[in-house]
């Protein structure tokens, strides 16, 4: 959580305010609490910060209008301490000649403040990270240069941290530092130098980057970098990496086409995300098959969104002959799992492979358990790429839209690739057979293509529906990692509470809450679930709830029982049925956009939410 951009350059007619502001805003989906920029300008460190989001804090141009040499931003996701003015970042030292941004969370700090306190050091805010610049200051007097005094002062600092300092009395230079929390460089080499939290925050101003991993320190100075190992303390050969993704992610522009939020722009590229997921040459999908078959225990873990992509997966690879997978979300992961067998394979599900729970767990099986880790990831070079064993990207490229959509799509079609290769690798099934599930997958493309044409359709259902209070999201077997994921994307951006059940499991309670209108929204696929589905439709239908059924375009059964149907153009066979998964998800993703720009919402950065959850 929490975005960080910094840049120092040589090209002294950059407007530096604006593109640090700039940088922060394309960051925001990170957190946005409160926001704030610090200068160094002419021997002094100019300071401007506020609660609120950015474009409103810099309507008059306040940031804008800064002036200086070089500097840093943050944007916040607040952890220690309310989101106002005096929390946000940059913090400065007691002489304000130190200013620094943090994003992550320091385990030890109250222990630092407390001893600071003690020799002498008063404190203005409540966050952890002000001891940052306090303990640097420390260092600094008793003779240390700045980067040693930074290294002293993470020694001392117990915790997750991607952290920019710069001081007002050393002349372009920016200091970057990181453990267990993201931090990315960008270059135009000879000339300026960025760091951002994540890659796309720089992405309009230079393609070449560098990432930093744990324990590393880096010294910029205009268009130059020098990295350092914090624990051996030498430096590091590392070639930048030039980066592929399109800038049009960071702007709402799509095939010419200006759409109101990055969350519709971003559903409309599921298609062409899931066609090139299916067809990108995966190198080394072998050893993450044979790693799963080859392992005794099979776990699969994620948060949120990716875990109920873990759902949708671990059926799909055990219908295709892959092995029986414990499912455990990864906040719960080390809690329920105290010992893990000898053997054990862990596969993960991240969009931004930095989500603290998820590196947590992986880290946990690998390091005190010898787990193997096959992970599927979206962002290159992020830190659970780093703890895996293989790795299978994603092709969903940058999400801005804090809500998971094409996200979640690309995960489950990623891992239905897998499964299909399970089933080659296997060998039970014929080729014939696996090709046309193979070409049953490649069509999801098309059928999701044909959703969107027709999503007017879902919004009328989204209109009609989206003042209603309690939702129930109900399934069975497959579905419900769709109504799982249906019922967290209407609850997450339209603020309506949705709570996904197995269908069967409903009259086991949830039933009670049923009156007359109640919105009940079935996952209908026309599998072997269909009609024992039916059955719970009528249970719900019969005690007054109004039905919102997810439907082949074929159905008629459970379109004659609906109120209304959300419908699939999937074709009427075995395979399509089997691979429609994505298919029968993506509406309940498009019904929540519409309900919350309905509800008048903003479905981009939803409340209290941040995309990349770096705190446990
Ligand atoms: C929901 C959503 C979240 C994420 C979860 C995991 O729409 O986006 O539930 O899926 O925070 O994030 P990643 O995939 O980055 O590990």
């Amino acid at each position: 959580m929490c975005g960080i951009f910094g840049l120092i350059t040589n090209k002294k007619e950059l407007p530096i305010a604006k593109l640090i502001r700039e940088g922060l805003e394309r960051l925001e989906y990170r957190g946005y609490d409160s926001a704030g920029i610090a200068i160094v300008n002419k021997g002094k460190i100019e300071l401007r910060k506020n609660a609120g989001r950015i474009a409103d804090i810099n309507k008059e141009g306040w940031f804008d209008a800064m002036e200086g040499d070089f500097g840093m931003g943050h944007t916040r996701w607040a952890t220690h301490g309310p989101p106002n003015a005096q929390n946000s970042h940059p913090h400065l030292d007691g002489a304000d000649k130190i200013a620094v941004v943090h994003n992550g969370i320091l385990e030890n700090f109250m222990e630092l403040r407390e001893e600071l306190i003690t020799r002498g050091h008063s404190f203005k805010s409540d966050t952890d990270t002000e001891v940052f610049p306090v303990l640097i200051k420390e260092f600094l007097d008793s003779g240390m240069a700045l980067k040693e005094a930074v290294v002293a002062t993470i020694n001392k600092c117990k915790g997750a941290y991607g952290i920019v300092v710069c001081h007002a009395d050393t002349p372009d230079t920016m200091i970057v530092a990181r453990k267990e929390s993201p931090l990315t460089i960008g270059i135009t080499p000879g000339e300026t130098t960025y760091c951002a939290s994540d890659i796309p925050a720089f992405l309009p101003l230079t393609r070449m980057a560098y990432i930093l991993d744990d324990d590393e320190i880096a010294v910029l100075n205009p268009g130059k970098v020098a990295i350092f190992d914090v624990i051996k303390g030498n430096k590091i050969e590392r070639e930048p990496i030039t980066v592929e993704w399109s800038i049009d992610a960071a702007a709402k522009v799509l095939d010419g086409k200006e759409y109101k939020w990055f969350m519709h722009k971003e559903l409309h590229e599921v298609p062409r995300k899931v066609r090139e997921q299916v067809n990108v040459p995966q190198e080394n999908i072998d050893d993450f098959v044979k790693t799963i078959l080859d392992a005794e225990h099979v776990y699969i873990t994620a948060a949120g969104t990716a875990f109920y992509a873990c759902l949708a997966g671990k059926f799909q690879m055990t219908r295709f002959g892959g092995p029986f997978m414990t499912p455990i979300e990864c906040s719960e992961f080390k809690d329920h799992l105290p010992k893990m067998p000898k053997n054990s394979c862990v596969i993960t599900v991240s969009q931004s492979g930095e989500t603290a729970d998820t590196i947590e767990a992986v880290r946990y099986a690998r390091e005190k358990f010898g787990a193997k880790i096959c992970s599927v990831v979206n962002v290159v070079g992020s830190s659970l790429t780093r703890y895996s064993d293989h790795v299978l990207i994603t092709t969903a490229g940058p999400e801005i839209a804090v809500a998971s959509q094409k996200a979640y799509c690309t995960q489950v079609t990623a891992l239905s690739v897998v499964a299909l290769r399970i089933a080659e690798i296997q060998g039970k099934m014929s080729q014939e057979e696996i090709d046309k599930y193979r070409e049953a997958l490649i069509a999801t493309a098309d059928v999701g293509d044909v959703i969107l044409k027709r999503e007017d359709a879902i919004k009328a259902v989204a209109q009609i529906i989206s003042k209603k209070i309690n939702f129930f999201f109900l399934g069975r077997g497959l579905s419900m990692a769709a109504a799982y994921e249906g019922a967290l994307k209407l609850k997450e951006i339209s603020y309506n509470h949705a709570e996904a059940y197995p269908a069967g499991e409903s009259k086991h309670g949830p039933i009670a809450l049923i009156n007359e209108g109640y919105p009940v929204v079935f996952v209908a696929p026309p599998d072997e679930t269909y009609d024992r589905l039916i059955g719970n439709i009528m249970e719900m239908k019969s005690r007054g709830a109004t039905i919102i059924s997810v439907v082949a375009d074929f159905d008629e059964r459970v379109t004659e029982i609906s109120d209304y149907t959300l419908r699939v153009p999937i074709e009427n066979n075995k395979y399509a049925i089997a691979m429609s998964i994505v298919p029968f998800t993506f509406p309940l993703q498009i019904m929540a956009y519409f309900a919350s720009d309905h509800n008048g919402l903003d479905p981009d950065k939803p409340r209290n939410l941040a995309k990349s959850v770096t705190v446990k």
